[in-house]
């Protein structure tokens, strides 16, 4: 099944970032899209997930053209389908780690999965408060928040970028392991090479151009 198809992407801030791009993701599959910092990964990633209209070009995400979508087909596609992680947590910080996972839950129907927290390693410190987390533990928390809402599409921006090399890896398993149970794809914006290679494609953003590696 095709989750996601992106027709001539063009963007520009105040100069051109890039061009002509066009990509395309079915179920089970991952991309991982790589490229030094300021070549546009996190802006491509935004105009993906419906967060950002491009200045040319088209998405497609589960074979709707997203710009012909009303608002409130838009927000129930971004509330149940998708499931995006960020490099900052947008945790409520206010709250525990436990009730930001139940707020995240009750508004997309589904229910809070502990078998997950356990093998995130969070099932006890996510009843602290999120201020009390370290960075690692928020971001683990925030990727437990977005795999609760059951999404058919994940875009991941450098979701493993605070964890150590081990609860990176382990964290990865676990998108993978989700990919497969829930017939979802990602897309994962990295920096750790090793963590790309087992993605299914490999794209590298250089200036301008989106250049298939995998
Ligand atoms: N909202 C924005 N307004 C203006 N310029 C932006 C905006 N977002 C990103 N940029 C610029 O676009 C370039 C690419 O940014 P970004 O997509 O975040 O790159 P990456 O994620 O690869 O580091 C940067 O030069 C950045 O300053
Ligand atoms: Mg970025």
């Amino acid at each position: 099944m095709n989750l996601l198809k992106a027709t001539s992407l063009s963007h520009a801030f105040e100069y051109p970032l890039f061009e002509e791009i066009s990509l395309e993701l079915n179920a089970q599959e991952s991309m991982a899209i790589i490229g030094v910092s300021g070549s546009g990964k996190s802006t491509l990633m935004h105009i993906l997930s419906s967060m950002l209209v491009p200045n040319e070009g088209s998405v497609e995400l589960f074979g709707h053209n997203i710009y012909q979508l009303n608002e409130k087909e838009l927000v129930r596609l971004r509330r149940h389908e998708l499931g995006l992680i960020y490099q900052s947590h947008y945790l409520f910080k206010g709250f525990s780690g436990y009730e930001n996972l139940e707020v995240a839950a009750l508004m997309a129907d589904q229910t809070i999965d502990e078998n997950l927290l356990i093998r995130l390693g969070i099932d006890k410190v996510c009843h602290q408060k999120v201020t009390e987390l370290s960075g690692g533990q928020q971001q683990r928390v925030s990727i437990a928040r977005v795999l609760s809402k059951k999404p058919k599409l994940i875009f991941a921006d450098e979701p493993t970028g605070n964890l150590d090399h081990t609860t990176a890896q382990e964290v990865m398993t676990i998108f993978f392991d989700y990919l497969k149970e829930e017939d979802a794809g990602m897309i994962l914006v990295t920096h750790d090479e090793a963590l790309a290679l087992q993605c299914d494609f490999i794209y590298r953003m250089h200036d301008g151009v989106l250049t298939k590696v995998k």
